[in-house]
């Protein structure tokens, strides 16, 4: 569970004393009939509105870093100063309110000018054409920095769904749950990319790369020529063959049709069997349990996402599931299909209209294998994210990064970082020099529980519990030799920012 969004009741444009705000603090008001939010950083105010622009986040019950605020929900960043979002997952700025000083009170006045748009590049280091391999996270973050700083040339998003661009985290929890409608789902309408003069290829896929002539080939035979290319080709469903499934018996779950296809099959449906106890296999679980549908899940684990999130963790969330009706067969898979008929390889059968396979993912990396870069299980990048090859860059679920807080190279399957990863390979591809230094950020969604993390830990010697994991209020940190890895909170989402900041400085 979420933290109370609070309510706005005082007017701001009446003022409030500055000693009523220590450094750091932010305030509710209103100034007229819009919400906003008064932060005081050091000797400065500001003004911004109250909700983020991503999914509406209460930024009240967000932090204050220097001059900027970041989001309780999803960690996005906005500046307070201009109101830019500066890190994903918002992409869309803060309107700002101008803010005056009347002797110990602070006013806040009228809406602020939205800042000018920024100084091109300097052409000597800006590539003459960017090509974007994918449509996901990683490719659109990347194709609106672009433009966002400045970035006047061609640039082509090639994309292998047939749809736009999508918000995917979606596709497995509001939008099959039943819970948001179809229009919902693309991140921005088509015109998005006329305005900004991104030319969105979709329903194509780029078959090989030639590093030495800059080009790339599509399946359609075209060739493109790129400056600067960027993979983020992200990664695939696994698949595995189940003996005796008939075809279209078992749905896969990664793109915006996927997820329409299992909401079509739920027509009618009354039982529905989830192979994995993956994020995906139990969000899958919630959704359909949601559309009152019965839900067995099978998985050859003893506990649900013990490896990500460790034993208490685990059965805590399988609890949650159970209380909702999932009936959970662990410690199996499944050894064949007969019609309805699906048996277990404990010997058990159960009875399905159709199934969820959710059982990991693995990176596209065919196309950086066929264009000689080198891999290690996905595509290798240094910190600035760029390939083994001159002018290619990679990012999201398909990257593997050196990653500053846990000195291993690391690859994660997460929204947030291929979001802002695609935004730092946009600015290095602009010549920016820029570390990819963040602290890796997911977060998943069970009923009304949400699960935030920070961090990364493969491997951990100590989980050390504070608050009650029971009463959905709680923080756990995941240490290795004393040090903190990462930190998972529910129910505690400042706590959650709060534990980003201090890996970020450690
Ligand atoms: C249902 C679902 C729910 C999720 N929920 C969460 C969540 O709650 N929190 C979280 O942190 N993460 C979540 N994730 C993970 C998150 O969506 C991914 O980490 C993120 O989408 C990765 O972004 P990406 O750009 O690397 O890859 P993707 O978003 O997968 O995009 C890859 C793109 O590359 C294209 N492509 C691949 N090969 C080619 C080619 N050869 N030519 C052209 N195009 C190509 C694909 O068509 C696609 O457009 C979820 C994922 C799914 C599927
Ligand atoms: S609602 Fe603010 S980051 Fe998602």
């Amino acid at each position: 569970m979420s933290e109370k969004s609070p309510q706005a009741t005082t007017d701001l444009t009446k003022g409030v004393p500055a000693a009523s705000l220590a450094d750091g603090e932010m305030i509710l008001g209103r100034v007229g009939d819009d919400e906003v939010v008064l932060a005081r950083s050091g000797g400065e105010f500001f003004a911004v509105r109250a909700h983020c622009t991503h999914y509406r986040g209460p930024l009240v019950n967000g932090i204050v870093v220097g001059d900027t605020v970041r989001c309780p929900l999803h960690h996005a960043c906005f500046s307070l100063r201009t109101g830019e979002a500066l890190r994903a997952p918002a992409l869309d700025p803060l309107v700002c309110w101008r803010v005056d000083r009347e002797g110990d009170r602070v006013v806040v006045r009228e809406k602020a000018e939205a800042p000018g748009a920024p100084a091109p590049p300097s052409a000597s280091e800006a590539p003459t054409s960017i090509v974007i391999v994918g449509g996901g996270a990683a490719g659109v973050a990347a194709a609106e920095m672009l433009r966002r700083q400045g970035y006047d040339g061609p640039v082509a998003m090639i994309s292998a769904d047939t749809d736009l661009p999508v918000d995917r985290p979606n596709l497995s929890k509001d939008y099959l749950a039943g819970d948001a409608q179809d229009d919902w789902i693309p991140l921005w309408p088509e015109s998005f990319y006329a305005e900004q003069r991104i030319e969105l290829v979709l329903n194509k896929r780029v078959t090989s790369i030639d590093t030495n002539r800059r080009t790339v080939r599509l399946d359609d035979g075209f060739e493109r020529s790129y400056g600067a290319l960027l993979l983020a080709t992200g990664a695939d469903p696994v698949r595995v063959e189940i003996a005796g499934a008939a075809n279209g018996q078992v749905l896969l779950l990664r793109s915006f049709a996927d997820s329409r296809a299992i909401v079509e099959r739920t027509a009618g449906a009354k039982r529905v069997v989830v192979v994995g106890a993956s994020f995906i296999g139990l969000e899958v679980a919630a959704s359909l349990r949601n559309r009152n549908i019965a839900v067995d899940v099978v998985a050859p684990e003893s506990t649900p996402l013990e490896r990500v999130l460790g034993t208490e963790v685990g059965r805590y969330v399988r609890a949650v599931h159970e209380a909702k009706g999932v009936v959970f067969h662990l410690g199996q898979t499944v050894a064949r299909v007969d019609g309805p008929r699906v048996t277990l390889s404990g010997g058990e059968t159960l009875e399905c209209d159709f199934i969820v396979m959710g059982v990991g993912v693995r990176p596209v990396t065919a196309l950086a294998e066929q264009a000689g870069l080198t891999l290690d299980r996905g595509i290798e990048v240094n910190e600035y994210l760029e390939t083994s090859a001159q002018n290619v860059f990679a990012a999201g679920d398909v990257a593997r990064w050196p990653d500053p807080h846990t000195g291993e190279r690391i690859r994660v399957e997460h929204w947030v970082v291929a979001e802002r990863q695609g935004q730092v390979a946009a600015r290095n591809m602009l010549g920016a020099r820029e570390r990819f230094d963040a602290v890796p950020f997911f977060w998943s969604l069970h009923y009304d529980t949400v699960i935030r993390y920070v961090g990364h830990a493969e491997k951990w010697d100590d989980v050390h519990v504070d608050g009650s994991l029971d009463g959905g209020d709680c923080t756990i940190a995941y240490r290795r030799g004393g040090k903190t890895l990462a930190v998972a909170t529910i129910g505690r989402d400042r706590e959650n920012l709060e534990a980003e900041l201090r890996m970020e400085r450690s």
